[in-house]
Parts: C-alpha cells; structure tokens; sequence
C-alpha cells in the first residue's frame, strides 16, 4: 500500500513511518519542519527514513502549500502533523495552533475528499476529554478541553467526521494519551525529567506531583495506529492509553532508579490547561483492534533513558 503520513519527522510520526515501511508498505512523507523544538531532532528522527528508497519526503506546510499531487495514488492517510503542546497554546501562539491544527486538518480533507482512499486517520489527544468526570475515561465522555490546544484537536476531529458525513472520507481517529520513548519531544516531562536528572539539576513540577498520567509507550501508540488504519471495520475514535496510570512523583521515582541519582525536585504553580489525571478506557480498542499494550512504563523508560544518554553522547 502507499501510506501518506503527516508530521513524517516528528516524534510519532517518524516512528509510525519507520514502521509502515518495515510492514512492506511505500510512505510519502510530509513535514514543515516547524521550529516549535529544534529542527534538527527532527532531521535525525527522519534520518533513517530518508535512507530507505521506499521512502519521499516533502517539506511542505499543509496549512498553506499544495498537497494535492502528494496525494496521487495514496491508499492510506495518516494525519499526525500538529502544533502540540498544552501550555504553549495559550495568548500569541494560538494562531499557530489554530493554522497547524484545524486549518491544515480542513485543506487535507478538502484534498482527499474527491480521492478513493481506504482510510484516513486523525491522530487526536486525550486532551479532548480536558477534567474528565470518569476514570478509565471512555470515548463517549463528553469532550470538555480545558486547553486552546485540547479545542483546536477537538475542532479538528468534528471537521473529520463532517467530512465523513458529506464526503464519505473513511475516517477513523485514535486519541493517544501521553506517548514516551525515543524521540520524545523535548517540551514533554519525562524528556525534561530524564535529561534533568542526567544532567544534575531540578526538575520543575508544575503542581504537587500527584497529577496522574496514563502514558503510552511509543511503539505500543505505533501498533494501535497502524491496527485502525488497516482494520476495514474500524470507524470512530478509539483511545489508545498505555494502561499505566502513574502519579507523577512515582514515574520520578522510577526514573531515580534507572538512573541512580536522586531527584531534586522544584514545585511551581500547576499551569493553566493541565488536566489533573488522565487514564484511557481502552476496552473498545482491545475489543475492536485487538490493542494490547505490552510495554510497562519501566522498561519502557529504560528505553527511553538509554537514548537520551546516547543523544547528550
Ligand atoms: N506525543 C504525545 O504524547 C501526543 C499525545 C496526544 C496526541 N498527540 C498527537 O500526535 C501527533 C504527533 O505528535 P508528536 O508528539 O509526534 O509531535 P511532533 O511535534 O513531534 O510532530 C508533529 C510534526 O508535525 C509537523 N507539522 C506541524 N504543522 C505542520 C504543517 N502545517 N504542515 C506540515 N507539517 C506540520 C511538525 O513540524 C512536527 O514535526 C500530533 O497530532 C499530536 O497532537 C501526541
């Protein structure tokens, strides 16, 4: 199959490529190279790619350049470019967010519309749900973001199933809850934390630390993604959740071991648009993708550890 993925040299999107194309299959990737993290993780997160002839690379920004004659003889859509980040999404930035996050999810639909694609999948977030009423939080919970960033997503997956409903785009989204390993961005807290920790200095914590998590492991994301897209039958949103739920003070407690030096932990303010706790019901992937997440959250940080210590080498 030819895959098209969006957001190919960021941390998700770079591992989903690396797999699509050991599965056998041709990707086209597309990527702007946006500067919110420094570009050049980003060219060595597509390093491998770029090796491997069964893969292109086009450095386009989908919010405003063509797309459509990448698009020519593509099966398989998968949408992961986005401007993530929670607490960056507020006042000035918004716009970016609302460019890489809605308006360029609108032009990929615009695009594909008229296409005979099999699939198309819409990398969503747990930050949809924002304070969830219900702990695991199934996929019916009522959407109630309590970021700009959880709105542009959300806005983004009602323009995808618009699309479905008046085009017959085969859309299917995934909401992935907190995803680590390597590659990790390094806005994200166990990034900060591992490289805090190794580098011998605090870890900032925004809030008491009791905040919880359900963190996916990157190639456990990768597998629930790739099952959605290729699945005939899967339709909707599915989560997709690690079923590692941790406070925060604990994953730090983790980390110590792993590294063997203790942590020097700084509290600062919770920052606005911080869910408290976040924890996938993940029964509809498991039933529907046969989704079984199998990396726990400490070898799945040992993971992780090991590439931060070769990427400060
Ligand atoms: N990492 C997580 O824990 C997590 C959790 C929930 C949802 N998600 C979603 O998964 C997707 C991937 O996240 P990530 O952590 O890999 O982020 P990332 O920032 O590493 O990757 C996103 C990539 O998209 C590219 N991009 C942004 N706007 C673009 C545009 N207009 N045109 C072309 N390329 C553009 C960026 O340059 C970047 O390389 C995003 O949609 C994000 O919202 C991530």
């Amino acid at each position: 199959m030819k895959c098209l993925v969006t957001g190919a040299a960021g941390f998700i999107g770079s591992h989903l490529a690396e797999r699509l194309l050991l599965d056998g299959h041709t990707v086209v990737g597309i990527d702007r190279f946006s500067d919110y993290y420094d570009p050049a993780q980003k060219r060595s997160n597509a390093e491998g790619l770029l090796e491997n002839s069964g893969f292109e690379l086009a450095v386009r920004d989908l919010a405003s350049e063509r797309i459509s004659d990448l698009l020519d003889g593509v099966d398989v859509v998968f949408h992961l470019a986005a401007q993530a980040g929670v607490r960056a999404s507020w006042g000035e930035s918004f716009s970016q967010y609302v460019d890489d996050n809605i308006r360029a999810t609108q032009r990929l639909l615009e695009a594909v519309k008229d296409r005979s694609i099999d699939k198309f999948l819409y990398a969503s977030t747990s930050s949809v749900y924002g304070d969830a009423q219900r702990f695991p939080t199934p996929e019916d919970a009522p959407p109630r973001p309590v970021s700009p960033y959880g709105v542009t997503k959300l806005a983004a997956e009602h323009l995808c199933n618009l699309y479905q409903r008046n085009y017959g785009v085969p859309v299917v989204a995934v909401r992935y809850f907190t995803v680590y390993g390597p590659r990790q961005r390094p806005d994200m807290a166990f990034r900060r934390f591992i490289d805090a920790l190794l580098g011998g200095r605090d870890i900032d914590i925004y809030g008491d630390g009791g905040q919880t998590r359900d963190f996916t492991y990157i190639s456990d994301a990768v597998d629930a993604t790739v099952s959605a897209a290729f699945s005939s039958e899967a339709v909707g949103v599915f989560n997709v959740g690690g079923g590692s739920r941790i406070a925060l003070r604990d994953a730090i407690s983790i980390l110590e071991e792993l590294i063997g030096a203790e942590a020097q932990l700084k509290f600062d303010d919770a920052m606005p648009g911080d869910a408290r706790d976040t924890s996938a019901d993940i029964a509809r992937a498991a039933a529907e993708l046969r989704y079984r997440p199998s990396v726990d959250l400490a070898s799945g940080l040992a993971k992780q550890v090991s590439w931060q210590r070769g990427f400060r080498d």
